[in-house]
């Protein structure tokens, strides 16, 4: 399956795709991640990055482009793959397209902005490996401590309610117009927050007439 997670900051994108890449055996592909990489190991990506994503703008879509170009030509996307906030522009989209990137569907979280905004302030990740927690909805065993690699939990740089807000704004104004490009392919599936991570997964999976 090809899959794309469509959702503002904070929606869920991230949760979701790791529970469904090990459902259905698929890698997940998030842009974030790898750019936060790119950052940390200071590339020439990363450092042209860096100030966009601070700021909580959008990094130029070529540098995007070149990206999930070079990634989807890897052997483990053979069978499908989940795009984690990517595409992130409709320029994007068309990219891909002209490319023959091809999807069977996109999932649309939706969540209320305010919810959003209460929501990042509990974020944890890993600094390690990238691992998302949330200190109230899913906590670590250990305060502060990856569970999968035992790195230190940190709050992301853009994650302080003034760069989240001015995040959603580029959400609105830039990505959420990719739902009406998807609809008009037909392939646009629109699934509510359900508050609870596996309520939200539960209804991903009837979206797309999988098996829980
Ligand atoms: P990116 O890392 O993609 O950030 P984002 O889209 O802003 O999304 P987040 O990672 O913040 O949230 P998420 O939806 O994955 O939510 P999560 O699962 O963590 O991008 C960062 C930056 O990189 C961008 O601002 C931009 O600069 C750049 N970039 C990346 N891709 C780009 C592109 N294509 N083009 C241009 N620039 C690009 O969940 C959030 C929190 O809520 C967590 O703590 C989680 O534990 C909790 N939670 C999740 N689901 C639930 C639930 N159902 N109930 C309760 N809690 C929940």
């Amino acid at each position: 399956m090809k899959l794309i997670l469509l959702g503002a900051p904070g929606a869920g994108k991230g949760t979701q795709a790791e529970i469904l890449k090990k459902k259905l055996e698929i890698p997940t592909i998030s842009t974030g991640n790898i750019l936060r990489a790119a950052v940390k190991n200071g590339t020439p990506t990363g450092l042209k990055a860096k100030e966009y994503m601070d700021a909580g703008k959008l990094v130029p879509d070529e540098v995007i482009i070149g990206i999930i170009n070079d990634r989807l030509q890897e052997p483990d996307c053979a069978n499908g793959y989940i795009l984690d906030g990517v595409p992130r522009t409709i320029a994007q989209a068309e990219a891909m397209e002209q490319a023959g990137i091809s999807f069977d569907a996109v999932v649309a979280i939706e969540i209320p902005d305010e919810k959003i905004v209460a929501r990042m302030g509990g974020r944890r990740v890993c600094e390690h490996c990238g691992a998302s927690y949330h200190i109230v909805n899913i906590p670590p065993k250990t305060e502060g401590v990856c569970d999968v690699c035992g790195g230190k939990l940190v709050q992301r740089k853009d994650d302080d309610p003034e760069t989240v807000r001015d995040r959603l704004e580029v959400y609105h104004r830039e990505t959420e117009p990719l739902k009406g490009f998807y609809e008009a392919r037909g392939i646009l599936k629109t699934v509510e927050d359900q508050s609870t991570v596996d309520g939200t997964t539960q209804a991903i999976l009837r979206a797309l007439g999988v098996d829980a």
